[in-house]
């Protein structure tokens, strides 16, 4: 293999080959084209590890249509590497420099994803990896942390202390950073997931865990627990898309509190989206404030999540399994159960 300052010209890659699941979508290349050196304000990075997203494999099943252009994609938007060449107008980044990040749709889109040995980004979209971390933990910093961060800026008003929190789906990725940033801003944090990651999530820092799988329904649960007006809630994350949750959350979310739905318009579904935020109140539409947010990937987050673990806000990176870049789609497998206590992480470099 050649030295950093010498990219070889092929690589290892993940490529698309057709639509569907990973296992039949995917197909590993041995030797892939290396991208040519960047140009502009853009690096060439070695990836070190890769961390998988739900949202990788509905681009390799259904957003793929929509994207013709594109022939040979390459999947995977989160990473950790090095910088091993950069452009003429990079300015802080030199060869050598740790890095991470998420790459934004539009980017894997049109060139190439993550689950590649070298890609090319732009300066500007990525972190220096926090002090004291390690390569694969900064790897599935990206896209949870970014948008646990985007999250946490539309409950602007947390932070004094007092704030009440739940996190539904406190155990995967995305609520293991929204749990940890929740507390670390002094709310009290609930966290809801299964009897078995009870302990995990009071370690990520929640001061109360509910088993959703022994109290169902949910909802019925919470209205009796947390329905009086010193135990309602000003804030629920919904790491899960339960559009039931928020019909009913008046019966546990404070009057003035924001309902924030991570999930993204496709698992919550178009019509439920649409129907919370447009319905009128006074005709029978839930009386609680609802935002859904869709993360557009950027260095400011990115940096902002950095600085968040360099303060000590973000403690862990929990990792639920680590896969060889051989085995990525069994690490796509493992997404897929939505089973996952942390991040599933590829080791792409060898
Ligand atoms: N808006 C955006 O831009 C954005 C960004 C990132 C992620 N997302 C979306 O957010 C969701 C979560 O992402 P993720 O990366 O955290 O996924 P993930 O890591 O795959 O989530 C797995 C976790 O979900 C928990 N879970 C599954 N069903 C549950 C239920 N009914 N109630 C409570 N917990 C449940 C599981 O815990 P148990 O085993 O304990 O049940 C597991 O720990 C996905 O739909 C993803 O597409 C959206």
């Amino acid at each position: 293999m050649a030295d950093d300052a010498q990219p070889p010209t092929t690589m290892k890659a993940w490529v698309a080959v057709r639509l569907g699941t990973p296992r039949r979508a995917m197909q590993l290349q041995p030797a892939w084209p290396v991208p040519p050196p960047p140009t502009g304000a853009n690096i060439l990075v070695r990836v070190a590890y890769a961390a998988l997203n739900p949202a990788d494999v509905g681009f390799l099943s259904f957003l793929s249509p929509l994207l013709p252009f594109r022939r040979t994609p390459v999947p995977g938007l989160d990473f950790s590497g090095t910088v091993v060449q950069a452009g003429p107008d990079v300015a802080g980044l030199g060869v050598g420099a740790r890095v991470c990040g998420a790459l934004s749709v539009g980017m894997v889109a049109t060139n190439s994803g993550t689950l590649a040995e070298y890609i090319v980004v732009p300066e500007g979209l990525v972190a220096v990896v926090p002090r004291g971390m390690g390569m694969r933990e900064a790897a599935g910093l990206g896209i949870v942390g970014q948008t646990a961060v985007i999250a946490h800026r539309e409950a602007g008003g947390m932070g004094s202390g007092s704030s009440r929190v739940l996190v539904n789906g406190a155990s995967g990725g995305l609520g293991a950073m929204v749990t940890q940033i929740a507390k670390g801003r002094g709310a009290w944090v609930v966290g809801v997931c299964s009897g078995g990651n009870g302990e995990f999530v009071r370690g990520l820092g929640a001061d109360e865990t509910i088993d959703y799988t022994a109290h169902e329904p949910l909802y019925e649960f919470l209205a009796q627990k947390h329905g009086d007006e010193q135990q309602q809630f000003d804030y629920v994350f919904d790491c899960v898309g339960h559009q039931v949750l928020y019909e009913r959350s008046p019966a546990f979310l404070k009057p003035g509190g924001k309902y924030i739905s991570l999930v993204g318009g496709k698992t919550h579904g178009v019509l439920p989206v649409l129907k919370n935020n447009l319905w009128p109140k006074f005709l029978w539409g839930t009386p609680r404030t609802y935002k859904i947010l869709g993360l557009a990937p950027a260095g400011e987050y990115m940096r902002e999540v950095a600085k968040l673990v360099e303060d000590g806000v973000i403690k862990k990176v929990p990792i639920d399994s680590e896969y060889s870049m051989e085995q990525a789609v069994e690490g796509y497998e493992r997404v897929i159960t939505k089973r996952a206590r942390g991040k599933v992480v590829v080791k792409v470099a060898p």
